[in-house]
């Protein structure tokens, strides 16, 4: 049995279920002791109907746990071993797998967006139900079964609750910054939206050599907080027009790199528009189902020549990239602790989604 948040009706508060029953692994699977599991924007955008989700599901995915049981053809990893959560499970063989892109990997994507593991069925069921999983993981639960290339081993010495930031926020932030988008050293960067991913996008902006960090966002509380991730001007869009201001810093120009990391109409208008001519708009947050991308053709593309980018997962090649992270975060060069803005228990996940609302905390991280 474990104890799992259970999203049973779109709109309603998750339900703390007890009676979780969790299958042995399948081939190919692992069983996960969940440690932590971080509070994200998406969880939020599942629960209240902005991201297409079935129900029941057992949200979450960034997380980080030990492994208690392996499935059938399982050589890589082992009980006992520490591992982060990948939100894309990558196959490593598919057709974008082996052109380098296993951030869309063709074929997990359907499984995961239909909430099962990769055979099309779950391993967690409550009151008789099958539960689904998010993102064929499900981190809101004590005990999870996960495909095998969702579990990434990492170093024992890793705080577990700061390693489970690294399955999604860390990953998304800071490979829009180093994978997805192209930053020159001395490059001017804007970053619209500081929560989560965002002051990841700020903390790789810095390793890649930018010159210039502006950091937009409406609470003052995230733009101090965006200022010790490496931002060197700071934006209060809640007083301000937010274009005007960028570009006032960035002499009239704009920014060589701007990222929307939100995912609303207005601030992915303002990214673009942000973004100098020739310069690049990376667009990393999941924007809403009826948002578009409405840039007129001529000035706002060829003759601008701007280019503008969609970022899924920050281009993430999940074994390379979370132990490159790891690395940084050794060497001082990434901030992991400090995103986490409370830790808490599994039961204070509604009042989590009510933090992310007001956008008062970086993280919330479950501890269980
Ligand atoms: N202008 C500037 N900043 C804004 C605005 C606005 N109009 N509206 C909201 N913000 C800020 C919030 O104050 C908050 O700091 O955007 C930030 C969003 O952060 P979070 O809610 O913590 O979201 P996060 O988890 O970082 O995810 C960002 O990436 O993974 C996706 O689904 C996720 O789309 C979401 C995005
Ligand atoms: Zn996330
Ligand atoms: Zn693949």
């Amino acid at each position: 049995m474990s104890k799992a948040a259970v999203l049973a009706t779109i709109g309603q508060p998750l339900e703390v279920r007890t009676d979780v029953v969790v299958e042995a692994p399948h081939a190919g699977e692992v069983l996960v002791r969940m440690a932590a599991s971080g509070v994200c924007h998406s969880d939020l955008s599942m629960q209240n109907g902005t991201m297409l989700t079935p129900t029941p599901i057992v949200l979450g995915h960034e997380g980080a746990g030990v492994i208690e049981a392996v499935g059938d053809g399982v050589s890589e990893l082992a009980v006992g071993d520490h591992v982060v959560i990948s939100w894309v499970p990558q196959c490593g063989s598919c057709y974008y797998c082996e052109r380098g892109q296993p951030e869309i990997c063709e074929s997990t994507s359907l499984s995961v967006a239909l909430g099962y593991l990769l055979d099309g069925t779950t391993r967690l069921r409550s009151a008789g139900t099958a539960l689904h999983q998010m993102a064929a993981a499900g981190t809101f639960s004590e005990l999870s079964v996960v495909p095998a290339v969702s579990a990434i081993k990492i170093p024992d010495d890793i705080d577990l609750s700061v390693a489970a930031l690294i399955g999604c926020s860390v990953l998304t932030g800071v490979g829009a910054a180093l994978n997805t988008a192209d930053i020159a050293a001395d490059d001017s960067v804007a970053v619209v939206g500081c929560g989560g991913v965002g002051l990841n996008v700020i903390q790789g902006a810095a390793i890649a050599g930018a010159g210039q960090i502006i950091a937009v966002d409406v609470h003052q509380s995230k733009l101090e907080l965006a200022r010790t991730f490496g931002a060197t001007a700071v934006v209060d869009a809640s007083g301000c027009d937010a274009v005007s201001a960028v570009m006032e810093l960035t002499g009239q120009r704009g920014a060589d790199v701007a990222f929307e990391v939100i995912g609303l109409q207005q601030t992915i208008d303002q990214t673009i528009t942000m973004t100098r001519r020739g310069g690049q708009a990376i667009l990393v947050g999941v924007a809403r189902m009826d948002a578009v991308v409405n840039v007129p053709a001529f000035f706002g593309v060829v003759l601008a020549e701007k280019t503008i980018r969609g970022c899924w997962y920050g281009g993430a090649h999940v074994r390379r990239d979370v132990a490159r992270i790891i690395g940084y975060y050794r060497d001082g060069r990434l901030k992991l602790e400090e995103l986490i803005s409370q830790r808490i228990a599994l039961e204070q996940v509604n009042e989590a989604f009510e933090a992310l609302k007001v956008g008062e905390v970086a993280r919330s991280v479950i501890t269980y």
